[in-house]
């Protein structure tokens, strides 16, 4: 990974678009995927979230959060009173990494070194973004923004994320917020813990919102 970002930090985009295009024309790091999924939203957002990689429906359209664990996350801001429309949506990794069984496509967490490789890209484009708070949706967002591994569920709250990228476009850094995954609810066994985990994490959109 170092050599590779090293190549990436050469490219130096100036502006969102520009990065964007770096991304799409790049080779996934792991082969299979349709599409690199950028991310979502105005420029100047006071919050960013941050999720995982895309997954299979998101792989196919081109768009995060479109799938299963997006469709939880919309309606859990809409609880909270978050407009998506007003927040920029993105993802750690960029592409969707699955093993095929048969006909599905099954989702296979990003490595850390795979999490490494895409830092630059994600640092760069939350430096055109300029969020007042960034959101990690789970361990693998929390660890690219945190560049150390985090156990969402002690640690979930506040949390400040170093954002150096090696050209201080980011300054120090951003403020945080690391919450749970919507596709851990998602995979709860029991509808009662289910329930109450979702509004915990409802709870966590809430207070990240008013602290942006
Ligand atoms: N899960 C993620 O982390 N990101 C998406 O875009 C979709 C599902």
């Amino acid at each position: 990974p170092e050599k590779a970002v090293a190549a990436m930090a050469k490219q130096a985009p100036d502006s969102l678009a520009e990065l964007n295009r770096l991304i799409q024309r790049s080779e996934p790091l792991v082969p299979g995927a349709t599409q690199a999924v950028l991310g979502e939203g105005p420029e100047g957002a006071a919050i960013a979230i941050v999720g995982e990689q895309p997954g299979d429906q998101e792989d196919r359209e081109g768009r995060p959060f479109v799938g299963p664990a997006g469709q939880l996350l919309t309606a859990a801001l809409e609880e909270a009173g978050v407009d998506r429309g007003g927040l920029y949506l993105t993802n750690a990794v960029k592409h969707f990494k699955f093993v095929q069984r048969g006909k599905r496509r099954i989702h296979q967490s990003p490595t850390s070194g795979e999490v490494k490789h895409y830092r630059w890209w994600l640092m760069t484009e939350l430096g055109f973004v300029r969020p007042r708070l960034v959101v990690a949706l789970g361990a693998t967002a929390a660890l690219a923004l945190s560049g150390r591994p985090v156990s969402v569920l002690r640690e979930r709250g506040p949390m400040a994320f170093d954002g150096r990228n090696g050209d201080g476009r980011n300054g120090d850094g951003w403020n945080g917020f690391v919450t749970v995954h919507p596709s851990y609810l998602l995979r709860l066994p029991g509808d009662e813990e289910r329930r109450r985990a979702q509004a915990e994490f409802v709870a966590d959109l809430r207070r990240a919102a008013a602290l942006a």
